[in-house]
């Protein structure tokens, strides 16, 4: 017997029962109590349903059969004198179990139809040739086909003519590699319309199907032409207007200019005319020295030479250069102050510019761009310095090395800017003066910065204000500082 009770180890609720035929006359397995059963009948182990499956099991009337014994189910066998039983009662749990799990299936499986077909999204499950097998509510209406139609077309047939073959490959790109994702193209409805749409396709090794999700883009696409557009206006605005203030400011510039002209005319024009008048008291006398004529000559060849540089000043200061050159920053500074010199003395405002000696001060850029921008500065020192009426009053232009870059710091004591106005000096048509454009330092910040490729900055100092231009240099030779 030692046979069967090896067969018990691997049947841990199994119950073997030996007869030889109708008496018990072994039992193995199950509880201890069971033991008390050999020697009896089976008639008087079983209830009557029990026994009467047991006889026919014997008969071999049939294979297995369910018993209940003892309060539990078992499934039964026979063979060779030897009934076998096994709990079924783990089978029954199991069973029911998988009922259960097959009722939760079926309800997920409905809670994700539900959220397909809410989805805001087309999608489909595609087979590998890209033939539709499901598509949610929103792939339907979108393509305007019902289910029905779809199980007869392909994501490669609802494309446009050109997208047909690039759909074909996305198909065979999802299968190759897992998936294929925001494909750009365009779909055709069933009635014709075409929609923009991006695709994305992953491939269900297991079942062999793909999923598509579509989404409709034709909106964004439209969205995205139309700011585009916007956009585009918005810049062309944009530039015109710069186009504008640029012109403005030379405006601006040469009004300061003819200001600036006028002051230094006055003075050889006044002697000019005291020598004409000494000319008619001349020409009254009878004996007209010839060497005193010379002189009166040649004095006043010297003032209109002296105008005609003015001019010539002037001119070059509009000359406009299209190509950047390499320029000294120090002689663009003086041609720059040479313009407004004589306003200076006349306001008393001393003006000096201090350097770093052996400071290589050569600049690519605009040459004339760059002396506008020194030009508003000082006007704009001696604007402030002669509203607040300053006492030894005085502009003072420093050009020096910091680490690699130039920097140029025009430094007055006009008296400063105000805390309110610091953060809109630079924006275009901001003045605080009755006939300012309030373009010059907008103009200024546009030139250094846009231009030159430079920073400009500002900052109140202790009776006035100081601003610096930082210009790129990329000096090499460390000795300077
Ligand atoms: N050195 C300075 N001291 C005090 N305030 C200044 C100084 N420089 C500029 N500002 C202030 O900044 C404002 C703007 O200067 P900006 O040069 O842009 O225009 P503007 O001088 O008013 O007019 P424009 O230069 O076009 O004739 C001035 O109106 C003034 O209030
Ligand atoms: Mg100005």
């Amino acid at each position: 017997m030692r046979k069967k009770s090896d067969i018990l180890k691997n049947m841990p609720k199994s119950i073997i029962v030996e007869t030889n035929g109708k008496v018990v006359v072994g039992v193995y397995g199950g509880k201890k109590s069971l033991k008390k059963l050999k020697h009896k009948k089976l008639k008087d182990i079983f209830d009557a349903k029990a026994y009467k499956r047991l006889k026919k099991l014997r008969k071999k009337k049939s294979k297995s059969s369910v018993i209940s014994w003892d309060g539990q189910e078992y499934g039964a066998y026979y063979k060779s004198d030897v009934f076998y039983f096994y709990d079924i009662t783990a089978y029954f749990e199991v069973e029911s179990k998988l009922k259960q799990s097959l009722s939760e299936l079926t309800s997920k499986k409905e809670e994700l139809q539900a959220v397909f077909d809410l989805a805001a999204n087309g999608i489909s499950i595609l087979d590998r040739d890209g033939m539709f097998l499901y598509a949610n509510k929103f792939f339907q209406n979108m393509m305007e086909y019902t289910m029905e139609e779809l199980y007869s077309e392909s994501c490669i047939s609802l494309s446009s003519a050109e997208y047909a073959a690039p759909s074909k490959t996305a198909v065979e790109k999802a299968i190759e590699f897992g998936s294929f994702e925001k494909f750009k193209k365009v779909c055709v409805t069933k009635s014709g319309v075409h929609l923009n749409a991006s695709m994305s396709l992953a491939y269900l090794e297991s079942r062999d199907e793909i999923i598509m999700i579509t989404s409709d883009i034709t909106e964004d696409i439209m969205y995205q032409d139309k700011l585009k557009k916007q956009v585009e206006i918005e810049v062309a605005k944009r530039s015109q207007q710069h186009e504008i203030m640029c012109h403005q400011s030379r405006l601006a510039a040469m009004g300061e200019m003819i200001d600036s002209i006028a002051h230094q005319w006055r003075q050889p024009l006044n002697s000019l005319g005291i020598i004409v008048q000494g000319l008619r008291h001349i020409s009254s006398q009878k004996n007209i020295d010839a060497r005193f004529l010379k002189e009166i000559e040649a004095e006043m060849m010297q003032k209109l030479n002296y105008m005609s540089q003015t001019i010539d000043d002037f001119s070059m200061f509009f000359r406009i250069s299209k190509q950047k050159e390499s320029f000294n920053v120090l002689k663009s500074i003086e041609d720059a102050i040479r313009l407004i010199d004589i306003q200076l003395k006349n306001y008393n405002i001393t003006i000096k510019i201090t350097k770093d000696e052996s400071l290589d001060l050569s600049v690519l850029g605009f040459a004339n761009k760059f002396r506008q921008v020194i030009l508003n500065m000082i006007h704009n020192s001696m604007m402030a310095i002669v509203s607040k009426s300053v006492k030894n009053a005085k502009i003072e232009i420093i050009i020096k090395r910091v680490k690699n870059n130039l920097h140029i710091e025009i430094v007055d004591n006009g008296g400063g800017i105000s805390r309110e106005d610091m953060p809109k000096i630079f924006n275009p048509y901001f003045t605080t003066k009755d006939k300012g454009s309030g373009i010059g330092l907008y103009m200024s910040k546009v030139i250094i910065e846009s231009h030159m490729n430079g920073l400009l900055a500002v900052k109140n100092i202790k009776d006035g204000v100081k601003f610096t231009i930082m210009l790129k240099k990329g000096y090499e030779d460390a000795s300077h500082s």
